[in-house]
């Protein structure tokens, strides 16, 4: 059987797609990355995974037809023949229609549990809301925001002394991990939805 092939859409750092990138190439992930994409072609990320001899492109948004837009970037994930797209720090929201094309084939992870903390600064959101546990969450991406069903979830305390830095980097270290676990998920396909809820068949 032929590995799934990955396709990562990134926007800065790029550090959850390292992680996969090193579990891809020490074989604790059964999956190949197809192509890396992203929306700033300066970002950090991107110029990572150039020097790990991945496939990459870069398409700067010049207009504001993100329908058009997202059209494009889709093309060249299907042109790659990427079987699952990965989000790592997307900044942008799909449009439906891109959303459409990859039926339960798009994952995001997300510094946050979900439902709590949806969007931007989730680590600020769960700080100013006096939370005692956040964490991280890894979910298929559905047409709204940070919205689609569950495939895994860390917990992660928050301490009295934290910052947004030392929180969100406790919680980074569970979203490197559990991400591969969820790609290794989906890679076996060993699961099933029922409505909302992903559960192991
Ligand atoms: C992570 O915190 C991720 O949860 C969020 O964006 C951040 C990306 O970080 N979606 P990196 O670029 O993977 O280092």
């Amino acid at each position: 059987m032929s590995k799934l092939r990955l396709g990562i859409l990134l926007s800065g750092r790029g550090s959850n797609f390292e992680a996969i990138a090193r579990n891809v190439q020490n074989g604790v992930l059964n999956c190949e990355i197809g192509f890396v994409f992203s929306n700033r072609p300066a970002a950090p990320g991107l110029a990572l995974a150039r020097t790990m001899g991945l496939h990459c492109d870069s398409l700067e948004m010049t207009g504001t037809d993100r329908a058009a837009y997202d059209t494009q970037v889709a093309a060249l994930l299907k042109k790659n023949g990427v079987d699952v797209v990965c989000l790592a720090g997307y900044m942008r929201l799909l449009s439906g229609h891109f959303v459409s094309q990859f039926p339960q084939r798009i994952l995001n992870i997300h510094p946050s549990l979900l439902p709590a903390f949806p969007g931007l600064d989730a680590q600020y959101q769960a700080l100013m809301h006096g939370v005692k546990v956040t964490g991280c969450t890894v979910h298929f991406v559905d047409d709204g925001l940070d919205s689609g069903p569950i495939l895994l979830q860390a917990p992660v305390a928050v301490l009295d002394d934290d910052s947004v830095e030392t929180l969100s980097q406790r919680i980074l270290a569970e979203e490197h991990r559990i991400y591969s676990e969820a790609i290794a998920w989906v890679a076996r396909g060993d699961y099933r939805l029922d409505g909302r809820r992903v559960m192991k068949t």
